[in-house]
């Protein structure tokens, strides 16, 4: 295993740890305003350590974490909540699909807050997100996050790709993200991954950030035309 964490914009950090044994990356993302963090995906509870020392390398303090988007009910998208519950000093709020909300808070007693579609939430100056519900492209409570003011969508468990993080990439993925559909075969429904692309294509977007695999720049009208010509 290793793990990185680049400064991607202003105010925008990715963390991501490598599982060499499977091939494929999982990205954290991390806002910083006024010296308040919020974290979108937890990673792995395994790897909040290796998360808090990167974190701190980049003088961020996990203790600051004030805010948590959780996608949907997997080890790698809330696994850490627990001990991001125990380490933050600061009111805590997270967010989430209705049915990954109750999850947690049965299992966490995490007081998650449940997500409308469609909903905005304004997290700090110039950090406004919307949660757009994506229901069975995973399980029935996935939702993505997507960044108004910055037009970045954190895509969770779509366009993703094998390998390691490298950075925002400005050249053509097209047969990444393709054989990552066709070849790993972890979508349940193509039906509704199409109406899941085609939902979040309303909105405009400049920059995606996967949870698996690298950020994606440039061609993304491009991308989310050869997804949806896919038909498994
Ligand atoms: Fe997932
Ligand atoms: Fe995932």
């Amino acid at each position: 295993m290793s793990a990185q964490i680049i400064k991607a914009q202003d105010n925008l950090y990715i963390h991501s740890v490598f599982i060499d044994k499977i091939g494929l990356c999982f990205n954290q993302f991390i806002i910083e305003v006024n010296n308040k963090l919020t974290i979108i995906e937890t990673g792995f509870r395994s790897n909040f350590n290796t998360l808090s020392e990167n974190l701190r390398s980049v003088n961020l303090n996990p203790e600051m974490i004030e805010c948590v988007i959780v996608p949907h009910f997997e080890a790698d998208e809330m696994g850490a909540l627990p001990e991001i519950q125990k380490v933050s000093t600061q009111k805590l709020k997270i967010y989430a699909h209705p049915i990954c909300a109750f999850a947690l808070n049965d299992i966490f007693n995490a007081k998650a807050k449940p997500v409308k579609d469609n909903e905005v939430i304004k997290l700090a100056e110039g950090v406004s997100i919307k949660f757009i519900h994506i229901t069975h492209t995973h399980q029935w409570d996935c939702m993505v996050a997507y960044w108004v003011e910055r037009k970045i969508l954190f895509s969770s468990d779509l366009f993703i790709q094998q390998g390691e993080f490298k950075g925002i990439k400005s050249d053509n993925c097209m047969q990444e993200l393709i054989d990552a559909v066709e070849k790993e075969g972890y979508l349940p429904s193509m039906q509704y991954f199409h109406s899941a692309l085609n939902k979040i294509a309303e909105n405009e977007i400049n920059l995606i950030l996967p949870m698996h695999g690298s950020g994606l720049m440039h061609y993304i009208p491009e991308y989310f035309d050869a997804l949806k010509q896919l038909k498994l």
